[in-house]
């Protein structure tokens, strides 16, 4: 999947309900299988029920397989459900939940021994990308996630902080560069093969179609445009008249 919703903290029952039918009245359902739909928790169970072709993920897993810990869920219990994907090492959850890379890359163990999908978030923040430190950080995010792990598959999620939610995008060219830096960096340094790089902070239906043109990316993870089934599905849109028509 290549153009993903992450509704993080919002929606609750029968919220997909409508916002399936919004996207369906909006995007062509024969592409639904390049879509992905990241509910909260509560609700993965819905969205895999409806039997959309629309992949489902979710937003965070444990690191850890089982056992006594309060409030935790595991690869197991979302693959149980029918997860496809797990998003992993949100900005948010790193700085919310002050996940470190260990706990991130165990993540991904977790999710790759479920046989669940990863995309791993990495991006930098606005002091680094000022300091003009974007590439050493993401070198740095990469590393600790994915040194020593062999022969894995994932995305990649660039979600630069200071464009979550902000409404400042990142500027087409830079998403460009810095994709084709991450590709390297993994082709060079990483035993993975990365199925797609995508972009995400402040994406909506208005500039979407000029990030979506750029060579190296592969699709979009999008917060507060993708909550409303229009909304996304005008990204969507913009996603297949480039990608597959
Ligand atoms: P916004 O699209 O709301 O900026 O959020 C981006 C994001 O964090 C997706 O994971």
């Amino acid at each position: 999947m290549k153009v993903i919703a992450n509704w993080k903290m919002h929606g609750l029952k029968d919220d997909f309900l409508l916002w399936h039918k919004n996207l369906s009245e909006t995007a062509d359902e024969n592409l639904f299988d390049d879509l992905g739909i990241a509910p909260p928790f509560t609700l993965l169970d819905e969205c895999k029920t409806y039997q959309s072709k629309i992949k489902i993920g979710a937003q965070n897993i444990s690191h850890l397989a089982e056992g006594p810990f309060t409030g935790e869920i595991s690869a197991a219990m979302i693959k149980n459900i029918g997860a496809d994907f797990v998003i992993l090492g949100h900005s948010e959850r790193r700085e919310l939940h002050a996940e470190r890379e260990d706990i991130i890359k165990s993540k991904l163990l977790e999710a790759l021994n479920h046989n669940i999908h990863p995309v791993l978030c990495v991006g930098e923040s606005k002091e680094l990308y000022d300091a003009k430190k974007t590439e050493d950080f993401l070198y740095s995010q990469l590393y600790g996630s994915l040194n020593d792990l062999n022969n894995i598959k994932l995305s990649i999620a660039y979600e630069p902080i200071w464009a979550i939610g902000t409404g400042h995008v990142a500027k087409s060219f830079e998403i460009n560069k810095i994709h084709a830096t991450i590709k390297e960096i993994c082709s060079r340094e990483f035993d993975v093969q990365l199925e797609n790089i995508i972009y995400g902070g402040s994406v909506n239906d208005q500039n979407s179609k000029e990030i979506f043109e750029q060579e190296h990316v592969d699709g979009a993870l999008i917060g507060g445009a993708s909550l409303d089934g229009y909304s996304f599905g005008r990204i969507a849109n913009n996603f297949f008249d480039i990608h597959n028509r």
